[in-house]
């Protein structure tokens, strides 16, 4: 089966109220269902569900779309991810994407990957300097074999002639980033640290220099490709994730080194991000295996900045704290070379609370210190680990916890006013625009009959452009229905798109009124519009043309 046809019968056999009534209480109000917003907080409901056009759609927090749609959003999974998830309610069978073409080119790039990461470790064998390297940070053979460390050689092509005698064909050797689009490789003198993603495939790496050249980085990570997103992954995951399920909380360093000797050393819950501080991507990607996470830091002013700079993000993906500040100039894989595990151990059992990274270690424990706390604090969800935070904090500065939260209820005020000013910058959509394609929705019988007379120009917002002329793609095939076409929009499309299915209610009978009102506005505007054209570069004749076309248009409608 293909793709579409999988869809199609996942909804055919889904029912979406019955689907969303799984994750939260529904209740019949005429012919929808309603309920408090599971994707942002309110006290009353602007959550609809819609059974006989199966769409759901908030009207706080704007999110809306179909079965698939509510899958990602609430079980924060990709699409296809979704759509294995409804496969398996439906009994329905699907093998994500496999036979796709994009996902063939995937599997290639998986390949290429690791008959580099093959040939990067036989050159680590041959290479003495490099394996001194690695002696003299430390690192044993048997984390050296654990990790797939690997070497790469100087010589400019030697990875690139090797691909080539595997049989992979050039564009796609240059496409996946480990050779340059002049063919040489990318990593060049450099140890190889192969990253892998949560199942263990290799995605990409980063090579670290062995003597330092001061015109060259430290380290180079290979480019992003359609397996490989740097935002996304994190260095370590994969041989950490059992071990963070199991200690019940994750380790985040800074960077590989200290990943490879904390593990070498028995830390093995322990991840880094990749050059930069760890984004919400990747900490989203963390919580699926535990809420706890400890973070360790350089103790220095920037590893203190930097480390009150992630907590608001920890905070709104709803993580649970602790910090560990390592002396001046100390990371984690220089601590364990001198110092052995006692010593780390020691400082992670000494861990400090986010309260104490603020106000104690903040360059003063000023209130600007306090402010930036607190409003870090707002992004947080949990009230128990919240009130834990203020009590704390409190103890800590003296200031009564009265007004810590006061302060903190108009941070978490201010927020809310701004998404909502947000929500409001949505571009404006012209009325007639909006009805002439709810009406399409919602009466799908109409669809002929609205596109022998409307064009895609002849509408203005740029977003219903895009779903008319999808519309269109599928009128050329297919019978429109709103479900084959919920199937081929983007996330953006479709919660627009649900909006206006709940929002038209309109009787039956007044429909084809309405329709033609809809396509002549659109009509005399777009006459309109080419009638000051006209005028503006003075074009008397087709200024004249367009007059009479108008008049006569308005004539012949207004019978
Ligand atoms: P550090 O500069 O702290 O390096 O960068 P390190 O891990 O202590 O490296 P060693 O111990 O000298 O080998 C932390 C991380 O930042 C990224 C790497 O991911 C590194 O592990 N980084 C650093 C780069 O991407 N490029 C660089 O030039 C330097
Ligand atoms: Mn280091």
């Amino acid at each position: 089966m293909n793709f579409q046809k999988v869809l199609e019968e996942i909804k055919a056999r889904l029912d979406i109220v019955e689907v969303i009534s799984e994750y939260i209480d529904l209740k019949r109000t005429g012919q929808n269902y309603r309920s408090l917003c599971p994707f942002h907080s309110e006290k009353t409901p602007s959550f609809f569900v819609s059974p006989s056009k199966q769409i759901f759609h908030c009207f706080g927090c704007g999110k809306g779309g179909d079965i698939v749609s509510f899958i990602m959003e609430y079980e924060k999974v990709s699409f296809s991810e979704a759509v294995s998830i409804l496969a398996k309610k439906a009994e329905v069978e699907f093998k994500p994407l496999k036979e796709s073409l994009s996902s063939a080119y995937k599997e290639t790039l998986y390949k290429i990957y690791e008959e580099a990461s093959y040939f990067f470790m036989e050159e680590l064998k041959k290479s003495n300097k490099a394996k001194k390297y690695l002696k003299d940070r430390g690192i044993e053979d048997k984390t050296i074999e654990f990790f797939q460390l690997g070497y790469a050689p100087e010589e400019k092509d030697a990875l690139y002639k090797y691909l080539k005698s595997r049989g992979f064909d050039d564009k796609t050797i240059k496409a996946s980033g480990v050779v340059t689009s002049t063919g040489e490789d990318f990593f060049r003198d450099r140890v190889t640290i192969p990253i892998h993603d949560v199942s263990g495939k290799i995605i990409g790496f980063g090579g670290r220099l062995i003597q330092s050249v001061s015109q060259l980085p430290k380290y180079i990570n290979s480019p992003d490709t359609p397996i490989f997103k740097k935002g996304e992954s994190l260095f370590g995951i994969f041989q950490a994730k059992s071990h963070i399920k199991e200690k019940k909380y994750v380790i985040v360093v800074e960077g590989y080194m200290d990943v490879i000797l904390s593990h070498q050393f028995g830390f093995k819950n322990t991840v880094a991000p990749l050059g930069t501080s760890v984004t919400e991507d990747q900490l989203k990607k963390l919580k699926k295996f535990t809420n706890k996470i400890l973070l360790i830091f350089d103790g220095d002013e920037a590893g203190i900045l930097a480390a009150q700079r992630v907590i608001s993000s920890l905070f709104k993906v709803g993580f649970i704290v602790k910090i560990v500040l390592l002396p001046k100039n100390e990371d984690p894989a220089s601590l364990l070379k001198k110092f052995g595990e006692k010593r780390l151990k020691s400082y992670i059992s000494n861990a400090i609370s986010p309260v104490e990274l603020f106000v104690e270690l903040g360059k003063d424990s000023s209130t600007e210190n306090i402010h930036n706390f607190l409003l870090a604090l707002s992004f947080l969800k949990d009230p128990i680990y919240r009130d834990e935070l203020i009590k704390r904090i409190s103890e800590k500065t003296g200031i009564n916890e009265v007004a810590l939260r006061e302060k903190l209820k108009q941070f978490i005020l201010n927020r809310k006013v701004k998404e909502i000013k947000n929500l409001k910058k949505e571009p404006f959509i012209p009325a007639e625009e909006e009805t002439l394609i709810g009406i399409l929705l919602s009466f799908p019988e109409k669809a002929r009959e609205i596109i022998i007379k409307v064009n895609v120009e002849d509408f203005e917002a740029p977003i219903i452009r895009n779903i008319y002329s999808k519309i269109l793609e599928i009128m050329k095939e297919n019978i429109f229905s709103p479900s084959s076409l919920l199937n081929i929009l983007n996330e953006e499309e479709k919660s627009f798109i649900s909006k206006i299915i709940i929002k038209t209610e309109i009787e039956h009978k007044e429909i084809n009124q309405i329709i033609q009102d809809c396509v002549k506005k659109l009509y005399v505007r777009n006459i309109d519009r080419k009638i000051k054209e006209a005028a503006k570069v003075g074009d008397e004749k087709i200024l004249n043309e367009l007059m009479k076309k108008r008049k006569e248009f308005l004539k012949l409608t207004n019978e």
